[in-house]
């Protein structure tokens, strides 16, 4: 057995502890694993060594790792209601060496609980190596890809309002920064739409337009939004994507 399955065995195990009839169990999981397929597409674009691939899957298999544990205990993934599932992610990692289940060196246990501890913050923190701040870059791309994906491409609600702060994001070429204010549809499109302006690997980009996933955003917004408003947007984001489609 290679060591990528005997990693999602130890994984499994670790799941097995929590209810998969929690369908927000269930949905991280799932979650994990198609963030697992986006870091090894682009480990491989990058041509990296197969230690260094076997380093990106397991940055990505691990980093939600916390998650279980936060919808299970609190019901939530609201880490401002519960607990940052970065940095718990690196303790559990910690607690009683569980990280050398995966791996044994110690620059490599490092630059695995750099990557989960930073996977979900505004901005990596300092200090990392050359080496862990691309597994960190990697892992964020990796998540914020699926999460892009599956989240905010449609209105349902009926609230239109485009607050300041989220127009004011994609001019400045800003992630919106997390807050406990009322998620509306609009506010999780606009959310998703700004995670462009910190991807960092061109093979992101190109899984990005692949998936029309841009396209969907903008068209979700498309008659909600004034116009004159829509098309500063518009223009914003494709001069952006122009540097790196
Ligand atoms: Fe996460």
């Amino acid at each position: 057995m290679n060591d990528f399955n005997k990693a999602i065995i130890e994984f499994n195990n670790y799941t097995k502890n929590f209810s998969f009839e929690n369908k927000d169990v269930k949905m991280k999981y799932k979650h994990t694993f198609r963030v697992v397929d986006y870091a090894k597409d682009i480990a491989i674009s990058e041509n990296l060594n197969e230690h260094d691939q076997y380093l990106a899957f397991l940055c990505a298999l691990l980093h939600d790792i916390a998650r279980f544990k936060q919808t299970t205990e609190y019901g939530t993934f609201n880490d401002l209601l519960s607990f940052d599932h970065g940095d718990m992610g690196y303790e559990i990692l910690i607690k009683d060496d569980y990280i050398s289940k995966f791996v044994n060196e110690d620059e490599d246990k490092k630059i695995i609980l750099k990557a989960v501890k930073n996977h979900n913050k505004f901005d990596i923190e300092e200090g990392l190596t050359k080496k862990e701040l691309f597994f960190a870059k990697l892992v964020r791309d990796a998540d914020k890809i699926d999460i892009m994906d599956m989240q905010g491409n449609n209105i349902n609600d009926n609230n239109f309002i485009v607050e300041d702060e989220l127009f004011n994001a994609v001019l400045n070429e800003n992630l919106v920064l997390i807050s406990n204010k009322a998620k509306s549809d609009i506010r999780r499109i606009f959310v998703t739409l700004c995670f462009i302006f910190d991807i960092n690997f061109k093979r992101s980009f190109e899984i990005i337009r692949e998936k029309k996933i841009i396209e969907r955003k903008l068209n979700a917004l498309e008659g909600y939004i004034e116009i004159g408003k829509m098309n500063i947007i518009k223009n914003k984001i494709f001069d952006f994507l122009k540097k790196w489609y």
